[in-house]
């Protein structure tokens, strides 16, 4: 068969001749355990599968629309953050709040606080963050905060997946199971 050198051939037609080659060197017993990739058999697939990027595994809030307003009217809980949408390692919550959370420290994560309907407080030890629907925060890693909502608010929180809620204490009524999607 001469010097065969993939590279300059079409990717089907180097399967093609690699799969004729283990045929001839090892026989018919190599059919049965011997599979082309499909891509590489539909000229289409193998096309897509050259010029896309597929991720290993999509999630499930990837390539539709996630309406948050009905996101939000699917839960009453407050203070227990549902998961809408994964990305990068990072989640996207929504949670429901009113009172005051207790004080509390994320060692290694920022925490971003966006909030979709009322007001909501974001306190630190030095100075209170007032936010209105459309407004937003950045609470930084190791900086000790709090959050409040005299009425009921409505918040998104965007942060690394697996943050506990109340991030270095333990609070019986206030952490919040992880990981919990809509
Ligand atoms: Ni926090």
């Amino acid at each position: 068969m001469g010097v065969v050198r993939p590279a300059r051939l079409e990717r089907a037609t180097f399967w093609f001749v690699a799969k004729r080659s283990i045929q001839l060197s090892y026989g018919r017993l190599t059919r049965s355990v011997y599979r082309i990739p499909s891509h590489f058999r539909n000229p289409t697939a193998m096309r897509l599968a050259t010029v896309r990027r597929v991720p290993p595994k999509w999630d499930w809030s990837a390539m539709h629309t996630i309406n948050l307003t009905e996101k939000f009217s699917l839960f009453q809980e407050q203070w227990r953050p549902k998961v809408v949408a994964r990305l990068n390692g990072q989640e996207v919550k929504l949670i429901k709040v009113q009172g005051v959370f207790p004080w509390h420290t994320h060692g290694t994560e920022d925490e971003m606080f966006l909030v979709w309907r009322g007001e909501f407080r974001v306190e630190f030890r030095d100075r209170v963050v007032r936010l209105g629907p459309g407004e937003m925060v950045v609470v930084p890693a190791g900086v000790e905060h709090r959050t409040a909502a005299d009425e009921e608010a409505e918040v998104l929180c965007f942060e690394p997946a697996g943050v506990r809620n109340t991030g270095d204490i333990e609070d019986a009524q206030f952490t919040a199971p992880q990981g919990v999607a809509l």
